[in-house]
Order: C-alpha cells, then sequence, then structure tokens
C-alpha cells in the first residue's frame, strides 16, 4: 500500500525509493514477507559428488590453505561451486566451523540453497536458507548456534549484529567462514562493506579470532576510473575492503575459454532520424516552461534529452524547495517528465513516450497558479502531441533495426532463446507492447517480461520470475524482455542472442548481459544509433573490461609485502574515515530536539508532523506513530521498488504503509516526500533522512502497542 499526500492524492501513484540499496533490500525482504508467507522450497535429498574442473581447483587454492581470498572467474565460470567445495573443505578440517554465505539479492538465497548448498552438502551438514520471507530471521542467533551452513542476504546479516536482542544477535566471531557473493560490491556503503568494515576494526584492533573471507566476483570493475594506474587502486581498495588477495586461473585459461565461449559481438547501427517533429514539439513546450520560471534558471539546464539534463532538473527541484518556490520546484518536476518523453523516443515509439505524458497530466490536482499554467500547457498541445507520435513516417529507426535483428536469429535458428535487456521496466512494457502488435515478430517470438522481484506495477514476485523462467526453459517463451539489473544472478538458461537496447551501463553490467549469452554461436548484439551515446559506452565499457584484466595482473605481482603493507594502509585510511563520519552524525543529531523539526510536504509545502513522531525500525525505516497523521494521506496504488535513477517517476509519494509484527500497520515515510525545517528559519531544509538533526528514536513495539490500546481505552 503507498501513502499518497491528500493534497496531491489524484496525480500520485507510484511509490519510489530513496536512491539507498540499504533501504530497499530490507523492504524488499519485509514485502516479500508479507506477499509470499508460506512459499515453498524444493527438498532435495539426494546428495551429488562434489568434483572441480581445473580452473577451478586452481583458483580455491588459496582459500583452502585458509586464507582470505577473492575469486574471480567469469559469469558462467562456476564460482558458486568453487564456493561451496571450500564450504565443505573447511567444515571438514574446522574444529567448531560455522559458515555464512551472503548474497545480495534476495532471489539468490533460494537458488544457491537449492542449486548448490543443499545438494552437495545437505547429507552432512545442517544448511539453512533464511530469506526475508522466513520467520527464522527473527531468531537468527539462535539459528546460527544449531547449524553449520547460514545462506541469508547481507542485509539480515547486518541487522542481526546490530540487533541486542539475544535470539536475533549474533557477532562476525561467531563464524569462522564468511562467503560473500558478487562481492565487487563490497565498496563505499554498500552493506556488505558496513559488514566488512566491522571485521577491518577488529582486524586492527586484534580482537577476536575472526573469520576466513572468501569472495566471489566476475568483475571488481574499475569503480568508474578510467586510467590503469587508478583501476589499481581500485582493485587494492577492493582487495582492501575484503581483506584479501585476488585469485584468478593462469594455467587453465584456456579450459576456462571453452567452458564459457563469448558470444560473437555485433553493432546492428541505425542512422539517425532526419526529421523528428515530435521531439521538436517537446523540446518547444520545455522552452515555454523554462520561460515561465525565473530567468536565468534555465540557463544552468544542460542540453533536452539527454541524462544530463535530468541530472540537472533533479537538482532544480531540490533548489526549488530549498527556496520555497513551489514555482520551481513544480517545474522542475514537469520538465523531468517532459524529459523522460524524450528519453521514451530516443528508444521506444513515439506513441509510448506521448502515453506517458499522458497519464501524468490525467491525475493532477490544481493547487496554484504554477499548476493550472503547467496543465493548460500540456491540454492545449495535447491533439498535436498525438497527432505527431502517430506518425509512422518519422518513427524511431532504431526499432526497425530491432526488427531485423531479432528475425535474423529467431528465423535462422530453430528453438532460438533470446534476452532482450532494456533500460527501465517501463521501457520493457513498451517492448513488450511492440513485440506484440508487430505481425512479422509475432510469427517466430513469444516474448515475456523479466523484471527484479518486487511489488507492484511492472514488478514481478518471486514466483512469477521462476514461472517466467520456467516458460522459457520449456520453449513457450523464447525471447525474455528485460531490465539490465534483473538479471544479476538469475538462474536463466543458456540463450543464443543477447541484444542490447538503448542502453548505457557500466563494464561490470556490460559483462553480465554478456554472460548471458553462452550456447554455441552465440550472438551479442548491440542495437543503437550512429555515433550516439550507447556505442561510446559500449566501446569504453570494452577498453574498461581489458583495464580491469591489467589492474588485476598488476596487482597480483605485488610481492606479499608490498601488497599487504598498501592494503594495510587503505584499511587503517577507511578505519578512521569511518570512525570520524560516526562521530559528526552523531553530533549532529543531538542538535535539536526531535519536536523542533518541522516535517513538511514537499509536494504542496505544508507542514505535516514533527520529528517527534518519528521513529525508526532496525535502523533503516522511518515510521509516523502518531495517529493523527493517518488523515493525511490516502492508501492505494501499486509499490515501486527499483530505483534506477532513469526509472523515477516525478511523483512526490509519501511512502507506504508497513505492517509490523502482522498486528501494527504504520506509514513508512519516504524521504523523497518530504522536506526536514530546522527550528532557526534560516536553515535550508534538509531533504533525506541521513541529514536530519535530530536523533530519530527506536520503535518500541510494546510501548505503541500499550498507548494505541490506552487511546481505545482497553488499557485495563
Ligand atoms: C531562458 O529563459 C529566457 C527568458 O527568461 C529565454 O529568453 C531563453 O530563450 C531561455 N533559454 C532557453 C535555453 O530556454
Ligand atoms: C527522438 O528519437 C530519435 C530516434 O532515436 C532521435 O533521432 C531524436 O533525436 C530524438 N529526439 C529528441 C528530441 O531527443
Ligand atoms: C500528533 O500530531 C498532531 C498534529 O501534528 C499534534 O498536534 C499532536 O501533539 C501529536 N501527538 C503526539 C502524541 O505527539
Ligand atoms: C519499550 O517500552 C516498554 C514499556 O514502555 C519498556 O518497559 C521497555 O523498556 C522499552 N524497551 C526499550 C528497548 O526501550
Amino acid at each position: 500500500m503507498s501513502l499518497i499526500p491528500l493534497c496531491l492524492a489524484p496525480f500520485l501513484f507510484w511509490f519510489r525509493f530513496p536512491p539507498n540499496s540499504l533501504r530497499k533490500d530490507w523492504f524488499k525482504e519485509l514485502l516479500r514477507f508479507c506477499l509470499s508467507i508460506g512459499a515453498s522450497r524444493p527438498l532435495i535429498r539426494v546428495q551429488m559428488a562434489l568434483s572441480l574442473r581445473p580452473y577451478q581447483e586452481e583458483v580455491v587454492q588459496v582459500a583452502l590453505r585458509g586464507e582470505n581470498s577473492i575469486i574471480w572467474l567469469p559469469t558462467g565460470g562456476g564460482k558458486t561451486r568453487a564456493a561451496v567445495y571450500v564450504t565443505d573443505k573447511h567444515l571438514e578440517s574446522t574444529d567448531n566451523a560455522k559458515v555464512v554465505v551472503l548474497v545480495n539479492k534476495v532471489h539468490l538465497v533460494d537458488q544457491h540453497f537449492a542449486k548448490e548448498f543443499k545438494p552437495f552438502l545437505g547429507n552432512k551438514y545442517r544448511v539453512t536458507a533464511i530469506s526475508g520471507d522466513s520467520s527464522e530471521k527473527d531468531f537468527f542467533g539462535r539459528i546460527v548456534k544449531d547449524t553449520d551452513v547460514v545462506i541469508c542476504t547481507a542485509q539480515i546479516l547486518e541487522n542481526a549484529l546490530n540487533n541486542m536482542d539475544e535470539d536475533k544477535h549474533v557477532e562476525l566471531t561467531d563464524f569462522t567462514l564468511v562467503v560473500i557473493d558478487e562481492c565487487h560490491h563490497t565498496h563505499k556503503e554498500n552493506v556488505y562493506n558496513k559488514i566488512m568494515a566491522r571485521y577491518l576494526k577488529k582486524k586492527l584492533r586484534k580482537e577476536g579470532k575472526l573469520p576466513q573471507i572468501l569472495g566471489l566476483t566476475a568483475s571488481p570493475g574499475t569503480g568508474g576510473k578510467k586510467t590503469q594506474e587508478k583501476a589499481e587502486e581500485h582493485v587494492l581498495q577492493i582487495c582492501a575492503n575484503l581483506d584479501s588477495v585476488i585469485v584468478s586461473t593462469k594455467n587453465y585459461k584456456s579450459v576456462l575459454q571453452e567452458v564459457v565461449p563469448r558470444p560473437q559481438k555485433k553493432y546492428d547501427i541505425v542512422e539517425k532520424r532526419t526529421r523528428d517533429p515530435f521531439g521538436d514539439h517537446l523540446k518547444s513546450m520545455m522552452g515555454m516552461i523554462h520561460v515561465f520560471m525565473p530567468s536565468a534558471v534555465n540557463q544552468s539546464l544542460r542540453k533536452m534529452g539527454t541524462q544530463e539534463y535530468e541530472a540537472d532538473v533533479v537538482e532544480l527541484e531540490k533548489a526549488g524547495v530549498r527556496r520555497g518556490s513551489r514555482l520551481i520546484a513544480q517545474c522542475a518536476l514537469h520538465l523531468r517528465q517532459y524529459n523522460d518523453a524524450l528519453l521514451i523516443n530516443d528508444t521506444i515509439r513515439m506513441v509510448d513516450a506521448f502515453r506517458v505524458l499522458q497519464e501524468f497530466y490525467s491525475k493532477k490536482t490544481l493547487l496554484d497558479e504554477t499548476d493550472v499554467f503547467l496543465q493548460d500547457l500540456f491540454m492545449e498541445n495535447c491533439q498535436k502531441l498525438k497527432l505527431l507520435a502517430s506518425d509512422a513516417c518519422y518513427e524511431n529507426p532504431k526499432l526497425a533495426q530491432l526488427q531485423s535483428t531479432l528475425l535474423k536469429e529467431f528465423r535462422e535458428v530453430k528453438e532460438s532463446r533470446g534476452i532482450l535487456f532494456s533500460k527501465t521496466r517501463r521501457g520493457t512494457s513498451c517492448l513488450l507492447d511492440w513485440v506484440r502488435s508487430n505481425p512479422e515478430l509475432q510469427n517466430y517470438i513469444s516474448a515475456g517480461i523479466l523484471t527484479g522481484a518486487g511489488a507492484g506495477a511492472n514488478c514481478m514476485t518471486q514466483n512469477e520470475q521462476k514461472e517466467t523462467i520456467n516458460q522459457f526453459r520449456k520453449g513457450s517463451l523464447n525471447l525474455l524482455i528485460s531490465t539490465s539489473v534483473a538479471e544479476e544472478g538469475l538462474d536463466i538458461p543458456e540463450c543464443n542472442l543477447v541484444v542490447r537496447y538503448g542502453l548505457l551501463t557500466n563494464e561490470i553490467a556490460q559483462q553480465q548481459a554478456s554472460g548471458r549469452a553462452r550456447a554455441a554461436n552465440s550472438i551479442y548484439s548491440v542495437v543503437a544509433e550512429e555515433g550516439g551515446r550507447e556505442i561510446c559506452r559500449e566501446h569504453t565499457n570494452e577498453y574498461l573490461e581489458e583495464l580491469t584484466a591489467r589492474a588485476i595482473a598488476k596487482v597480483q605481482l605485488l610481492s606479499p609485502r608490498e601488497f599487504g603493507e598498501k592494503v594495510l594502509e587503505l584499511q587503517e585510511e577507511a578505519v578512521r574515515i569511518r570512525m570520524e563520519a560516526e562521530r559528526k552524525m552523531e553530533e549532529k543529531r543531538k542538535r535539536y530536539r526531535p519536536a523542533q523539526v518541522q516535517i513538511h510536504c514537499r509536494g504542496c509545502f505544508s507542514r505535516v508532523c514533527s520529528g517527534e513522531d518519528i521513529r525508526t525500525i532496525e535502523n533503516s525505516q522511518h515510521v509516523n506513530i502518531n495517529d493523527s497523521f493517518k488523515h493525511l494521506y490516502n492508501t492505494g496504488g501499486q509499490v515501486h521498488l527499483e530505483r534506477t535513477f532513469e526509472d523515477w517517476e516525478p511523483g512526490r509519494d509519501w511512502g507506504m504503509e508497513i505492517k509490523f509484527k502482522k498486528v501494527a500497520i504504520l506509514p513508512c515515510l519516504n524521504s523523497i516526500g518530504f522536506t526536514f525545517q530546522a527550528p532557526n528559519k534560516n536553515c535550508e531544509p534538509k531533504m533525506y533522512w541521513k541529514d536530519v538533526e535530530f536523533q530519530v528514536k527506536e520503535f518500541n513495539f510494546t510501548e505503541y502497542m500499550s498507548t494505541l490500546l490506552g487511546g481505545l481505552g482497553l488499557d485495563d
């Protein structure tokens, strides 16, 4: 259920998360918990023999000696199997051994459990999977005591490390081996890195016996760095964060290449549209909004129809809110919507772009003259846009190319299986619509959507995901249309065609996508515009992939002493910075009393509650416990969990209601819908929970229930 501020109710219907992976993971689990209580888990009783390929043997050697290491193998190379092997040997040879396997996506918990750890280790050892929807999560501490191998998301472990309740609490030192899947995420504020930060702190203080670390990755990436030197620094940083050396195959590269063949790469380049009346008209409308705003505001905006422009209007909206100008804030929100339409025009059909705008404006409430201006502007141009959008002779030429790329492969290869990666969830549904309304494609292709697990419009539940993948395996579907985030780690059958369409991603995502094309003679195609940004990025990524390999080789060449010194230096630095940040945070939290900070709606600017009404749950969710708050919003609509920048809706939802312990229903506030005003009116309002200058109290269930019952007169 999402919370909809009453002032904007009719037009806001999505819910968005702030860009904070921590919060997202936690919430996903909570939601999934609500959605899929009682989901069954396959029981596999047959013990399978565990044997490794030569290159896997090679890369596990360091780990088998009990030393920390990162295993670097490409997608499809069998990293998880290698980890199962290490776990097996570790359990055999270590007294009081206890292993935790950490993953970064909820679906990987079950996948690793059912496909890898349970079948190979289940007969000899107690293996437990703890996902968001299992009640075991509430007894994490106790479960850990009675089991040999625990598989869970990093967030669940992090919560348990923080939780002082005896049933839930664990210490890092309770484990003897920590396996970290997709360990290149162990960086900055990622939850993997928070867990490893505890490890490093203990290591530097020489506290307790620390577990062995085993990281797994298909690519540590270059962290956005473009020079060899910086890439090496990044790889070293990852090594330092994981306190590990990085291991890859040296002697069996050819075997690896046989097992994981690289697809043939193809660029399907399209010429630019010569005329684009629909896009031009959108731009002229945006120009009118520019003129409506105070002059000089528009000077700071970059080129329309680009992600730079999007970033600029996002900043502009914030600036508007800070300065208390609803005019600027609202215009910026609407400009973002127009820009979105331009971005859609650039990849999908014009009608899709038009529809997005039409939906946006159909739900709008008019609060002041800014709203009236914006609404009128759209209404006056609506018919004209519609007409231009339906003119086939200016249609997006990329689609024609996409059609021929798909047809070529699906006609030639019987039993073809393909994945089409697109940028956003909305993109996937527009593309599905396009495939289904295209008679020629219908002869060969039966397409379905695969997006990340979650709840809400265009989102899938884990079961739906499984069902779609199953149909794909059986062949009743032969083309999956997917967002680039959905695919990481999903167990999808081999494909002979992978198409990347209108995508700008980093080198890691690119490698992971190409890793999906694993069948013999498979094709990896990039459909993009001549001289466009996608092509440019694709080439950059190829270069970065090479750069990563070179950087790793260089790091591996360091003498153990030199490596050790560098890593130690980075670790000391990281611990120092983290402690300093914690100190600053504590100071900031003491600046005001909660009741002094007023919370305003970001859409209509009116006050809705104070800091006194807010509590946190497990340090990550912010709920409002004041009963009168419920009168300020409606519930309804769907819940979105994806957090890609491009896919953000310029609505201003407040958050969603969460059910706590199956009894209390509490509105959980997303900071994107609010601003936080300090008592000193000269201070600019804060916009994120992480920046608020008061101590948010921890939610106390007992207390909440007793006031609630007290309020109903049921106390005694
Ligand atoms: C910016 O606004 C001024 C009027 O305020 C207008 O003359 C100018 O064309 C605008 N620039 C752009 C790039 O829209
Ligand atoms: C709309 O999309 C087409 C095709 O990709 C592109 O050539 C054109 O520049 C786009 N229009 C705008 C205004 O971005
Ligand atoms: C609940 O919110 C209302 C309106 O903001 C406020 O007047 C009231 O004092 C709050 N109640 C409590 C118990 O804080
Ligand atoms: C929660 O509230 C109850 C009742 O007011 C109190 O006894 C208990 O100590 C509180 N728990 C925490 C962790 O503060």
